[in-house]
């Protein structure tokens, strides 16, 4: 059931069930995350493995204080400058977080969400929410609640409906190794933003050689349609142009139909391109078209979180 009622919210939550909440960066399928059998049902619903770990979700600096050991400084300042917003931070983590919740690893993924209505409910809640995105397991997230309602609700008792998500990709997962900043996930806040703040960070986004990141696994975000990126001329080897969906960042390609693309910011503007990423992907896997192709953004600021998006969903 899509409603925004915040008062059913709170009581599902308390008593252990899963409610899906807007954030501004995509919806979240959250538990309490001190409940170890409500953050059972998370895994369960998605069908995700357990060795992928969960980021948990609350309001305030002080409550983030109750679950982890230290907040490093360099943290520290990034929490001040980018909470809330779209930004995880990766810290010692407390015992009173679950080892389902960080899959057994010692850190636990912390974020304060910007969205008035999700902020308010995390305002009422005595325990932080864990919340992964609320799609099945590889499949692309959700950025409006009529998505969660597609694919997972008649699995879940309601989804809190926030409207369209405002940055439209997850967040910027950051850590800290031995005095280096680490970016394990690209996302929603920019590496040059980060850098203005803290100074060079480490970019490692893949799973294969980063075993601190067991869930940033290579293939995600994916249509259930063959997803190509680069060269069309390929592709038309083998399908008709009515046959493949388009994905391009600001301009119609006039040797395609029309009405199988979808252009990402006629404005060339990143955050208006990444707001529409998830939506459109969606669009295109439901057109009838055999297979879809996109085409990467220049690779600077959200377009770098937005070309990992794209390849990740790539057919490999
Ligand atoms: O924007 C977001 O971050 C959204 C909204 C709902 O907050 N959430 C989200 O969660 O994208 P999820 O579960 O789809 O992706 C979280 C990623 C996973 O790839 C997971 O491996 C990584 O965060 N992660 C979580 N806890 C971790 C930990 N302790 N160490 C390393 N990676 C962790
Ligand atoms: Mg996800």
């Amino acid at each position: 059931m899509i409603s925004k009622d915040l008062a059913l919210a709170e009581k599902l939550l308390k008593e252990g069930n899963l409610v899906a909440i807007p954030t501004e960066t995509v919806y979240g399928l959250a538990a309490n995350a001190l409940d170890v059998k409500a953050v059972a049902k998370i895994f369960e619903v998605k069908n995700r493995p357990t060795f992928d770990p969960l980021i948990i979700h609350t309001n305030s600096i002080e409550k983030v204080r109750q679950f982890v050991e230290y907040i490093p400084e360099k943290a520290e300042l990034l929490a001040q400058t980018f909470w809330a917003g779209s930004l995880t931070l990766l810290l010692p983590k407390r015992d009173i977080i679950p080892d389902l919740v960080t899959s057994g690893l010692s850190r636990v993924a912390v974020r304060i969400p910007k969205h008035p209505l999700t902020l308010t409910l995390l305002e009422k809640l005595n325990f932080p929410l864990a919340a992964p995105s609320a799609n099945p397991f590889g499949y692309i997230s959700p950025t409006k609640a009529e998505h969660v309602e597609a694919q997972l609700g008649n699995k879940i008792p309601l989804i809190l409906d926030g409207g369209a998500c405002e940055v439209g990709i997850e967040s910027t997962i950051v850590g800290f190794e031995e005095g280096k900043t680490i970016i394990y996930r690209l996302g929603g806040i920019s590496v040059e933003s980060i850098e203005t703040i803290i100074g060079n960070v480490e970019i490692r986004p893949h799973s294969s050689s980063n075993p601190n990141a067991p869930g940033m696994l290579e293939s995600h975000y994916a249509p259930r349609k063959p997803f190509f990126l680069g060269d069309k001329n390929v592709l038309l080897k083998t399908y008709l142009p009515k046959e493949i969906g388009l994905l391009s960042f600001s301009e119609f390609q006039e040797d395609f139909p029309l009405e199988n693309q979808k252009i990402l910011s006629s404005n060339k503007d990143f955050l208006e391109a990444a707001q529409n990423l998830f939506s459109y992907m969606r669009e295109l896997d439901q057109m009838p078209v055999k297979v879809i192709l996109a085409e990467l953004l220049p690779e600077e600021n959200l377009g770098k979180a937005i070309n990992d998006r794209l390849r990740r969903a790539s057919t490999k």
